[in-house]
Formats: structure tokens, sequence, C-alpha cells
């Protein structure tokens, strides 16, 4: 009886291992790979407005691009620009895809939600690509990331790791280190998953308007005496 049971077991180890584990994994592969493509077009789908901001007689032209994945960098590039127009220059802000003729502008800054540690890599090709010309005039740069909701001097010198590799083809006048924003609903299944479950990072809008403001605002006052 008792082997005939041992037997049983057995066969039930032998049909887990052998069919049930690989079949999970086939159907957890699968289930990637179905959903991968969602999860790019979700990205590539979102909107990626253009503003321009000026007072009036304005000669000194700042480009700020900005690289975003669920939006909430878009409305800190915008909050920028903002600021450093009501100091008196003309700005434009754009998605870096959309930079272009960095020619006609005497400064440009560099703006990148934090994804995985890092800036996002259109980022980062912005900077190599056009390294020649941004090393002709002042460049500052910002990343809105989660880390610094816990204000902590190891939480600091993360944030400052991840614009590491721009510091490697630029040097900028200032850097701005924002927490931002995270919407499980604006985020597509796998990042959601990710997010939620693995890193544990809660939900909540963090962007604080005025350190926005008044980093721009000194922003604008050193490129100004630059
Ligand atoms: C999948 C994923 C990975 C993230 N990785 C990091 C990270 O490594 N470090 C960090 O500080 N914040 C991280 N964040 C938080 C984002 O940087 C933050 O939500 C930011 O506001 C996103 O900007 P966006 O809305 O413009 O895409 C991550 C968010 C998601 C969804």
């Amino acid at each position: 009886m008792k082997n005939a049971l041992s037997q049983k077991d057995t066969a039930v180890k032998n049909c887990r291992n052998n069919y049930l584990l690989p079949l999970l994994f086939l159907i957890s592969f699968s289930a990637v790979l179905l959903l991968l493509p969602a999860a790019a077009r979700a990205a590539a789908d979102m909107e990626l407005p253009e503003s321009s901001y000026s007072t009036q007689n304005s000669t000194f032209k700042i480009l700020v691009v900005y690289a975003t994945r669920a939006g909430s960098t878009i409305e800190v590039a915008q909050a920028i620009g903002k600021i450093l127009a009501s100091g008196g220059a003309a700005v434009d802000v754009k998605p870096v895809k959309n930079a272009a003729n960095l020619k006609d502008y005497q400064a440009v800054i560099l703006g990148s939600a934090i994804r995985r540690g890092a800036v996002l890599p259109e980022v980062t090709d912005f900077a190599k690509t056009n390294k020649e010309e941004l090393r002709k005039i002042p460049v500052a740069c910002f990343i809105v990331c989660m880390i610094l909701r816990e204000d902590s001097e190891q939480n600091r010198a993360k944030a400052a790791s991840y614009i590491m590799p721009l510091q490697d083809e630029l040097s900028f006048v200032d850097a701005g280190f924002f927490t931002g924003k995270l919407d499980y609903s604006r985020l597509n299944f796998i990042d959601a998953f990710i997010i939620k479950y693995f890193i544990g990072t809660p939900e909540g809008d963090l962007r604080d308007w005025q350190k926005i403001n008044d980093w721009a605002e000194n922003l604008g006052i050193k490129l100004k005496n630059k």
C-alpha cells in the first residue's frame, strides 16, 4: 500500500516536472511575447506636445527637450519653459526626437524621465549625436524620478548617478533632480506589474512645483550671466 502511494507521488512529481512546468513557462513566455508589441505601441501612441513661450522682444533662445514614457516629464518641461520665458527668453519645448536646428538656440536643457536606473535612451543618443554643437553653448539637464521620494544621502547619490552617462558627453551649468509621478493606469501591463509587485513604488504625484520653478528661475539667471 505504502509502495503504491509513493509510486503515485513519483508519477505526480514526474508529470509536474515533465509537462506542467514547461507548459507554464511556455504560457508565460507567449504572454510576454504577445504583450510586448502592445506595450511598445502604448508608448509610441502617447501625444508628445511642442510648445513655445516668450515675452516681447526676447532674443535669447532656449530649447528645452524632453523624453517621457508616461507623460509627467512633459509638464515639468513646460513649467521650466514658462519660467525661463518669464525671465525674458524665447523658449521652445519639444520632445527630444523632434529637436532640430540647434544652431538657432543660445542654450539647451535636456529633460528625462528615469526608467530602470537610467535616463531614457533617446536623451543619451541626443547628447552623443549633438555633443559637438552642444559643447559650444550652455547646457543644463533635469531628471524626473521616484527615488527622491525619500530624501536621503544614498538616494541623492543614486539620482546623481542617473545623469553620469550624460556627463560623459557634456558638462552641465546646472542639473535639476525632481520627484515625479506614478500612476499605474498610465503604464503598460508589464511596467505596471514590475513597478507594483517587484519594485513596490506606490502611486502618487510628487512633483514639487515650487522646487521646479525655483530651479528654473535660478537657471535663467545663470544662463543670462554666462
Ligand atoms: C517601469 C518603471 C521603472 C522606473 N524606474 C525608476 C528608477 O530606476 N529610478 C527612479 O528613481 N524612478 C523610476 N521610475 C519612476 C519614474 O521615473 C517616474 O514615475 C517619472 O515621473 C516617470 O516620468 P514620465 O511620466 O515622464 O515617464 C520608474 C517608473 C517605471 C514605470
